[in-house]
């Protein structure tokens, strides 16, 4: 077994740490920004509902209710629904200069976080696997038929992933971070994962749908089901609701 001081994870962190007398050499790496959104300017566009009925909900009561679970309903989940995760996940809910910011926090406001999902039972919308565009409010398709079966072998084979209505799964742009934080920002991209994933839970909690929350991957195996490189945009994490 190795020590864990020789594992890459603690070097990582060893590395990447700040003190006051390393804080400016260690802050910022000269390597070339990403752009801050992603699109796939050829794909069909599909609108989602703006205003959506939000249903109400308290949050005490949805921090209480919140569970990883996996066992999901028959009954396919309405676009409204859908539109209200994905709000729930990046939704932009101000603009400060060039930012738009969303629900979740992110380092920097540089959000390198990009969603996916491999919608299943989704009323009006053809099974499929979907980015979702930030700025305009879509969904692009990339591909037709059935894809939470095959997102669910890329994830260590754990079949209840694909029962779920929709897979939501996020990449990470990570230059779009690492060209202002440099090696910490590793840190940042995936804190700024789990912020992401955390209201996807709270939100289908709202929706009195299940969760959970899923990092055990193939990582390449499902960077080839979304067409990423694998190195420039890596999959870290994904959550099936239903
Ligand atoms: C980073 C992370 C990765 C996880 N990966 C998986 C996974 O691959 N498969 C799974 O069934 N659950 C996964 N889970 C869910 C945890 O098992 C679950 O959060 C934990 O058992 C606590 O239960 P709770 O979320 O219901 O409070 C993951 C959770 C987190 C936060």
């Amino acid at each position: 077994m190795p020590d864990l001081r020789q594992t890459s994870g603690y070097l990582y962190l060893h590395d990447t740490k700040f003190t006051r007398k390393n804080i400016r050499e260690k802050a910022g790496l000269a390597i070339a920004p990403a752009p801050a959104f992603k699109e796939y300017a050829g794909a069909e566009k599909i609108a989602l509902p703006v205003n959506p009925a939000r249903p109400a909900a308290e949050l005490w009561g949805l921090l209480q209710q919140r569970r990883s679970q996996r066992k999901f309903a028959d009954n396919p989940m309405s676009l409204d629904d859908l539109a209200l995760l994905l709000w729930a996940c990046q939704g932009v809910t101000a603009q400060a200069g060039p930012y738009l910011l969303r629900t979740a926090p992110s380092a920097g406001a540089l959000y390198p976080i990009e969603t996916y999902v491999a919608a299943e039972r989704i009323q009006n919308l053809p099974a499929g696997l979907f980015h979702f565009n930030v700025r305009t409010f879509q969904l692009e398709r990339l591909s037709e038929g059935a894809a939470a079966p095959l997102v669910a072998r890329a994830a260590l084979d754990q079949s209840f992933i694909s029962q779920a209505a929709a897979v939501f799964i996020w990449s990470a742009v990570l230059r779009r971070n690492m060209a202002k934080y440099g090696q910490r920002g590793l840190r940042y991209i995936l804190l700024d994962a789990g912020h992401i994933c955390q209201n996807l839970q709270l939100a289908a909690a709202a929706q009195g749908r299940h969760s959970c929350p899923v990092a055990a991957l193939y990582d390449d195996e499902l960077n080839n089901l979304l067409g990423l490189d694998g190195e420039e945009e890596s999959v870290i994490y994904l959550a099936p609701v239903g």
